[in-house]
């Protein structure tokens, strides 16, 4: 049985995917539920840390004890990310963040027109790459989900970010990725060691994760 080994430990938890709107009534939006995210923010409050959960618009119940900020487009993500991290021992990114945003978003309902409608994104701002600046004691965990070249991207994400570890799960694959309670993962820490998981539960993975920050925490401590 687990105890409470993160006592103590303020954990941030990012989930769901961002929206962005296009006018009052359209969204830009994908498929995330925010499954994987909160099943890791219940699995760290069953270790007894403080935990905040910062979510993209879900239909998923809250777990006991933990606190939700919710939030819609990546921007109010970065700012709330933003406010907790400072204080934050440890921060997961499992949010599917939007890249782009509508550069315009009207005031009005789009009406309908004859022919084609060009739509102009622009970039959002990248947070966890943010964080990988600021990052102090903070250990700091990335998701990458991906269709194709799974392992190469993940590690250059992860040196990109500035990260401790990275999770990487193959979003093509059966059973794995968005909306399922499964998973099938990879994790990559800094140092070069990785970790083949089979496929199980979102909520058995977020255990692993917390396993392995644990053991990054302590390694810290020591020395
Ligand atoms: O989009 P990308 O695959 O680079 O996302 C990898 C990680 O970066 C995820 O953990 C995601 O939550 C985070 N991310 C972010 N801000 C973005 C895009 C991604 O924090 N704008």
């Amino acid at each position: 049985a687990k105890g409470k080994e993160l006592a103590g430990k303020k954990v941030l938890v990012t989930a769901g995917g961002t929206i962005e709107p296009l006018d009052p009534v359209r969204y830009l939006g994908n498929r995330s539920t925010g499954r994987m995210g909160y099943a890791i923010a219940q699995q760290a409050k069953g270790r007894g840390a403080e935990v905040v959960l910062i979510s993209g618009p879900s239909a998923l119940p809250v777990p006991d004890g933990v606190r939700i900020v919710r939030v819609e487009t990546a921007r109010q993500m970065r700012d709330a990310v933003l406010r907790e991290f400072p204080t934050a021992d440890i921060v997961i990114k499992a949010a599917a963040v939007a890249d782009y945003r509508p550069k315009i978003v009207a005031a009005d309902k789009i009406k309908k027109q004859d022919g084609e409608f060009t739509l102009v994104l622009e970039r959002n701002p990248d947070i966890l790459y943010e964080l990988g600046q600021k990052k102090a004691h903070q250990i700091l965990v990335g998701f990458a989900a991906e269709t194709q070249h799974v392992e190469d991207y993940a590690k250059a994400k992860l040196a990109k970010k500035n990260l401790d570890f990275i999770v990487a799960n193959d979003v093509s694959e059966k059973d794995a990725g968005f909306g399922t309670e499964t998973n099938r993962v990879k994790i990559f820490a800094r140092d070069g060691r990785m970790w083949d998981y089979p496929l199980m539960s979102k909520s058995a993975i977020g255990g692993i994760i917390l396993d392995h920050v644990q053991e990054q925490l302590k390694d810290d401590t020591v020395g």
